[in-house]
């Protein structure tokens, strides 16, 4: 096995890099690991399996769950529970944060926050899709039930952050602040391997992500970037490339690796956009600034908000820095 560094073993060597580490983080991102193991079978089967189409019902966003929506939060729940680091969760398809009252639970420092499928009207269309997680250190007293304030921290916060992206291959990339790594899942042997270490976004790029067919919706500053993006300029790499998955995960592990920027703006039917600030829009910031890249909401950076709700959504510029700085260029 001489070379390969699988990621319970990374975990492990960085966890003296975290200023408060005692082991319980370290025990807290494996039980995550697990988690998404146990999602990634599923995702992989979902062709074959009764579990692919959606249920009947709608989450509190009144958007339809797909069974493997609901089958991996429940995944993510029961790791957690189970591993009694975690005193809570908040999730996109839960209505109010989950605290668990069992005693070891109780005792947890962290609560978790979570997308468990993110671009899950892809899945029934075999494209890819992920799960976006965030760890903060609680608010509220060791030894008493989670509450709300443990849920309401700025993105600046997080002590932790990761996304799985079930493509082509599985990868689990994350960061607990002192930059990014990516492991490559090998199924011969159950264990995601480390394969992009120190992991640094591309300060430019040449693709741009956004629902444009939205585009009569958008701001004169987005309608003024879409103009600029397609325009003839060899030194600028312009026309830009289009490229949007749906699945935001995957747009911006693109972005990441080759550099790009993603948008997803404020509208008039949607005046704060779709993504949610919580489980999708602070964690993908967390990891692409410790990459060198941004999140910026038009107004702020993305992870200087101070959330109100659990669901809250917010228009999001992210990617590659100079990527980024450009779009707001027009704000
Ligand atoms: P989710 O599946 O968790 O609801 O997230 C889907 C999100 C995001 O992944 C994607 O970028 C975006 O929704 C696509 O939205 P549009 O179809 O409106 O472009
Ligand atoms: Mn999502
Ligand atoms: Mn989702």
């Amino acid at each position: 096995m001489q070379g390969v560094k699988t990621l319970s073993e990374f975990i492990i060597e960085r966890q003296d890099d975290f200023k408060y580490a005692t082991g319980e983080l370290s025990r807290l991102l494996n039980d995550i690991v697990i988690a998404s193991k146990i999602v990634n079978r599923e995702v992989n089967k979902a062709g074959l399996a009764e579990i692919l189409g959606a249920t009947e019902q709608e989450n509190i966003q009144g958007e339809t769950q797909q069974k493997l929506d609901v089958f991996a939060d429940e995944q993510f729940i029961s790791a957690l529970k189970n591993g009694g680091e975690a005193c809570g969760i908040a999730s996109e398809e839960n209505d109010d944060f989950v605290a668990f009252t069992n005693e070891r639970s109780k005792q947890g420092k962290y609560i978790v926050v979570f997308d468990p499928l993110d671009g899950s009207s892809n899945i029934d269309v075999n494209v890819s899709i992920g799960t976006i997680f965030s760890i903060y250190r609680r608010k509220s007293e060791i030894g008493q039930e989670a509450s709300i304030e443990d849920f309401l921290q700025k993105g600046r916060d997080q002590v932790a952050a990761g996304y799985v992206i079930y493509g082509s291959s599985t990868m689990l990339v994350y960061t607990t602040g002192n930059g990014v790594n990516g492991f490559t899942l090998d199924p011969s042997i159950g264990e995601f391997c480390l394969s992009h270490p120190n992991m640094e976004c591309p300060k430019g790029g040449k693709t741009y992500s956004i629902n444009e067919g939205k585009r009569r919706e958008f701001s004169p500053a987005i309608n003024a970037y879409l103009d600029y993006v397609k325009e003839d300029d060899k030194s600028t790499k312009r026309p830009y490339a289009c490229r949007y998955i749906g699945s935001m995960v995957a747009d911006l592990h693109r972005n990441m690796l080759k550099g790009g920027v993603f948008i997803y703006p404020e509208s008039t039917s949607s005046p704060n956009g779709k993504l949610r600030l919580l489980y999708e829009c602070n964690p993908m910031s967390f990891i692409m600034e410790e990459a060198g890249g941004l999140g910026h909401s038009g107004k702020e950076n993305i992870l200087d908000i101070e959330p109100t709700s659990l669901h809250q959504r917010v228009p999001i510029v992210i990617g590659s820095k100079n990527m980024v700085d450009k779009v707001l260029s027009y704000y």
